[in-house]
Formats: structure tokens, sequence, C-alpha cells
């Protein structure tokens, strides 16, 4: 076997290192895209198909490289497989890239030739919305390509995510009260919601009716005036560093991604971080700092996965009470990644990830031992 170490350090840094010597690479397949003529650039990083058609949106963003492009690809399709196995899909992890500022170069004729080439994956990679592409985007993509989710409702999709996430957020919430409290209720608990975006109002929604106290903060001043017009009990704050000193049972970061940083894991008052926001953690061991501080996190890919959740189910004709039923699972989810970190003394970021590894072993395992995989598409 070819040894895949480097041998320089330009070697250990490259892209192609990572992809084929690195803990963070061993991805199954990576297709560079070209199309002059629409001045399509896109990456498709399939991380894994383990569990069945590797599932991922498409990101459409102004990278500063082509290089940072593929990196992207490839952490953000990994990340897709341990979200996928945890959310108990039939799907492995996938995800694209197309490079360029979306304002600037997105046509319709660029999105064809995109699902032309998604297409010619032939099912191993099923796309669907992320930053920069929207539910009118995958209409187009679909008339390329039939492996296209998140697409809207006039067209046979599911339409707009956030409300199944916001649902999968408190179903995780009510698994973390009932950890550190004994009871699976946000009731008379004070919870803080930073970014009452598309998530947020709804994930608002939710703690109202379970008789949370909730304070909400925004950069948004309109965002957060329609929350305290719908709920005119709920209070707001200036902004998130003020919300996460304020007295919390649970914080809950809904905006962007980094959240959880050093000083605001030093000045959280909150017992409980939730949220719908994706990589919450700024950077590795800000989840040991949070259990060494006796504050339980959620691990976000875990709890925000109603939204994957709704668009798998989109693709076996939406039903919206059985894609919910699905999502009412991240319950049982976040409590036994919970009692796995109790029992293996880890941080739950970490049981998540060996839980997550473990579900895919096992696909990997049965389909050695021939054991056929459930027909899909
Ligand atoms: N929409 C989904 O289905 C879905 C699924 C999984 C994960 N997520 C993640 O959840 C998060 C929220 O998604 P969304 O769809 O609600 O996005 P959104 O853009 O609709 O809402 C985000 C809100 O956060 C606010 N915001 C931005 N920076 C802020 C800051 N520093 N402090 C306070 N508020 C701030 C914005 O003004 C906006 O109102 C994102 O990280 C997203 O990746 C969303």
């Amino acid at each position: 076997m070819t040894d895949v170490r480097p041998t320089s350090e330009a070697e250990s840094e490259s892209v192609l290192h990572t992809l084929f010597g690195s803990e963070l690479g061993g991805h199954e397949q990576v297709v560079l895209c070209q199309d002059r003529e629409t001045g399509l650039k896109a990456v498709i990083a399939l991380h894994s198909t383990a569990l069945g058609p590797a599932l991922g949106g498409t990101r459409f963003h102004p990278y500063a490289s082509e290089e940072e492009a593929v990196r992207d690809a490839l952490n953000l399709a990994r990340g897709m497989s341990y979200k996928n196995a945890l959310a108990g899909l039939e799907h492995g992890g996938g995800k694209a890239v197309i490079i360029g500022d979306p304002d600037a170069i997105k046509t319709e004729q660029l999105l064809l030739a995109y699902g032309r080439f998604v297409a010619s994956l032939g099912g191993r990679y099923v796309t669907a919305c992320d930053v920069g592409t929207y539910v009118r985007d995958m209409d187009v993509v679909a008339r390329e390509c039939r492996w296209t989710t998140g697409r809207s409702p006039e067209n046979g999709g599911a339409g707009d995510s956030s409300v199944l996430t916001a649902f999968g957020v408190f179903q995780g919430m009510r698994a973390a009260a009932r950890t550190q409290w004994g009871e699976p209720t946000l009731r008379g608990r004070r919870v803080g919601v930073a970014g009452v975006g598309k998530v947020g109002r709804y994930l608002v929604q939710h703690l109202v009716e379970d008789g949370a106290e909730v304070v909400v903060t925004d950069v948004k001043q309109a965002a957060v005036e329609a929350i305290i017009e719908k709920f005119p009990q709920v209070t707001a704050v200036s902004d998130s560093d003020v919300l996460v000193r304020s007295p919390l049972d649970v914080y809950a970061p809904c905006a962007l991604g980094g959240a959880l940083d050093d000083a605001t894991v030093a000045a959280l008052t909150a017992t409980v971080v939730c949220g719908a926001a994706n990589n919450q953690l700024a950077h590795p061991g800000v989840e040991k700092d949070l259990a060494d501080r006796g504050i339980l996190y959620a691990p976000d890919y875990v709890v925000n996965a109603g939204g994957v959740i709704q668009v798998a189910e989109e693709l076996k004709g939406f039903d919206f009470d059985r894609a919910k039923a699905k999502a009412a699972k991240i319950y049982d989810t976040t409590l036994a990644i919970f009692e796995r970190a109790a029992a293996d003394g880890i941080p739950p970021a970490a049981a998540a990830d060996r839980l997550a590894e473990q579900r895919m072993a096992e696909a990997r395992g049965s389909r050695t031992a021939g054991v056929p995989r459930q027909v899909r598409q």
C-alpha cells in the first residue's frame, strides 16, 4: 500500500494531502466542475455513501481561492456525514460549493449547467440549498437533475425548512432540560435566543408555548420588533454579549457560527447551550471548557437536523406529519448523546461524533457482509 504521509511542509498543507492522508479526509469522491460559458466553477465532495446517497446543500460563495473552496467542500461534506448519520437518515454526507459572488454571477444558465454536473453523478449525490442558494434556485437545478431537494411547494418541494429546524432544536432543548433539571420542559426557565431570523422566531414560539421566559436579541431591530409584537411577554436586550451575561438558564445561539468562543464561555450564566446555529464551537477545546464549567452543550449538528430531515423526506414525497415525527426523534438522540457522554466521561460533542462514527461503521460492516441496502431513488 502506498505511504501517504507528507514528505514536506508544503505537501502536509496541500488539499490533496488533506483528502488522501489526513483524518479530515477519506472522502470517497471529489468532482471539480467547470463550464466556461456560464462562469460555473464548482466542487462537489462526497465524503461517505455508507448510509446511502450523499445528501447536503450547495454553498454559493466568493472564496478567496480555489484551494479554500475545495477545503470548505471537504469539511462541509464530512460534517454532513455525521449530521445525516445521527439524524437517522439513509443518506451519507456530501456538499457542493460554487465559487463566486452569487449576486454577481448566479444566472439560470449557470444553475442549469450545475444541475447537469450533479445529474452526471447518477444519484450518488443529492443537492439542496445552503448559504447563497435558495428554494427558487433548487427549482432551476431540478430542471436538469432529479437528485435535487429543497424545492418550492409549487414544484413538488417542501419549501422553507426553518419550521422543522426550530422544532428539532426545541426537542434537543427539552432533552437538555431533562438531563440538567430532571423534567423535559422549559417551563419557568429563562431562555436567551440570539438571532430571531427564520429559525429563531419559530423557536421563540415553542418556548413561549412551553411556558419559558424568553429574552431575545438580533442585530436587526425589525426582527426584534416583529417578535415583541407577536409575543408581548418576550423581552429584548441590545446584543448577544449582554444576553450571555444576563441571568439565563439556557442560551440558544441562532445566528452565525463561532458563537461559543473563550470569552463567551467564560461569561455564560446559562447551564444549557442549545441553538440552531451551525459550527457554534469557535475552536476545538471549547466543548471541554463548557463541560468543565458544568454547562451542558447540545451539539449543534444534532439539534439543528430538522432541516435536513425535511429535505430528505421531500425525496420520498413530502408529508409534514411524517417529517415532524422524524424530527421529534432529535429528543431521543440528544438524550442518548448526553448519556453516552456521562458514561464515557467525555463532552457531548465528542459523544455525538462517536455515535455517528459507530452508525457509519455498522453500515459499512453490513455492506461488507453482503447485507443489501434498501434500494433508494
Ligand atoms: N434555516 C434552517 O433550516 C437551518 C437549518 C440548520 C441550521 N441553520 C442555522 O441556524 C442559524 C440561523 O438560520 P436562519 O435560517 O434562521 O438564518 P436567518 O438569516 O434567517 O436568521 C439569522 C438571524 O440572526 C441575526 N444575527 C446575525 N448576526 C447576529 C448577531 N451577531 N447577534 C444577534 N443576531 C444576529 C440576523 O439579523 C438574523 O435575523 C444559521 O447558523 C443557520 O446556518 C438553519
